[in-house]
């Protein structure tokens, strides 16, 4: 079993890869829906605007065992935390390739200048031996919130919708925001950024369109429904729809901008957002959102719109410092279990 670098994947490694998450998902389903085919190559081939990405995977021959992406936020050396997601066909595991590949990921942290690296996991899985032997701390919970719009009370969102706070105005975009809200979203996003401990760079109307440009450039839809204090944004919220999602839609960002809270804009942009979907993606059957376990308010807010708490996932944090060295030349057994 080597570890290589798939830095450039060939359409078959691409195939392998997708394998190993399919069969990952098929001994732990979780509540999570099936991995797309087509979803695993936009990933592979295009690192996200404003990122870059390192993949390794292990490999037995052809056949790939284990995967590990590493993905790279910002300039090499940013202060920003990368991010590692390792997952290790279910017959391979307990044999140290997570931890071959996690020491190798740990190289190209260092390579690149980082200082720490994060990892978001299911409470209750491996993972959460596997990051804590490894030198990783729980530095986030967050609560998986899930809404089956076939559920919802009849009239319910309508009624939301109709009663909107007085004075606010609300607009709706697909995609990049248009010119005249990008300066209003990114002062928006910037008043959301005590929620967001982990980012280092400040919003501005450039951050804001590229983030919507690389939700494109995977395939997905993104939905913005804000509400408008005058040319302000007061309140917003964003759901993107999955390229191959199968029905299910995810709750991006939701903030309303601290001077307006307290006035019930955060449940009208997502009543408004739920009502805009229902006629414009009918397909979408769910809509799943993580909140950070503390975030009372907008657990509150889900929970009125109808949203049920589905699992709890864990964010670890590693100082570059803590994780293993890049491995020896070590080869791990090749009996399986
Ligand atoms: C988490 C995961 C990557 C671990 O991969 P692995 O190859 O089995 O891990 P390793 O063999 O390198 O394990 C290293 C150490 O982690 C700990 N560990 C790993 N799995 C464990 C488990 N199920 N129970 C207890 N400890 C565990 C042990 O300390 C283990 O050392 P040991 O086997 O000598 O006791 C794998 O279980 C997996 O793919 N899970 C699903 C995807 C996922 O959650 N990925 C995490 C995202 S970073």
């Amino acid at each position: 079993m080597d570890v290589i670098a798939l830095d450039d994947p060939t359409d078959a490694q691409i195939r392998e890869w997708h394998r190993v998450l399919a069969a990952v998902h098929a001994a732990d389903p979780g509540a999570e829906p099936a991995p797309d085919p087509e979803r695993t190559t936009a990933r592979l081939l295009g690192a996200e605007p404003g990122s870059r990405q390192r993949l390794w995977a292990a490999a037995d021959g052809g056949r790939l065992a284990a995967v590990a992406a590493l993905r790279l936020p910002g300039a090499p050396g940013a202060d920003r935390p990368a991010e590692i997601d390792i997952q290790v066909r279910p017959e391979w595991r307990r044999r140290g390739l997570g931890g071959r590949l996690l020491a190798v990921a740990a190289g190209g942290l260092r390579a690149d200048g980082r200082s720490s690296v994060i990892a978001q996991v299911l409470a209750g899985t491996p993972a959460v031996p596997f990051l804590e032997s490894h030198g990783f701390e729980c530095v986030l919970t967050l609560k998986g919130m899930l809404l089956r719009l076939d559920e919802l009370p009849a009239g319910r969102v309508a009624r939301l919708v109709a009663q909107g706070p007085a004075g606010y105005r609300l607009v709706r975009w697909r995609g990049v925001v248009p010119d005249e809200h990008a300066t209003a979203l990114a002062g928006a996003k910037t008043a959301m950024a005590d929620l967001a401990e982990y980012e280092g760079t400040p919003w501005d109307a450039h951050r804001v369109r590229e983030t919507a440009e690389m939700v494109a450039k995977r395939g997905d839809d993104l939905y913005t429904v804000a509400a408008l204090d005058g040319a302000a944004i007061a309140g917003f919220t964003e759901v993107v729809v999955p390229l191959g999602a199968a029905g299910r839609a995810a709750q991006y960002d939701t903030a309303v901008v601290p001077e307006h809270r307290g006035r019930r804009l955060g449940i009208w942009v997502k009543a408004a957002m739920l009502q805009w979907l229902a006629g414009e993606r009918p397909e979408v059957r769910e809509i799943e959102t993580d909140n950070s376990g503390d975030n009372e308010h907008m657990i509150a807010v889900n929970e009125e719109l109808g949203f049920r708490v589905e699992r709890e996932s864990l964010e670890y944090q590693a100082a570059a410092a803590a994780l293993p060295a890049p491995p020896l030349a070590a080869r791990v057994p090749e009996t399986r279990s």
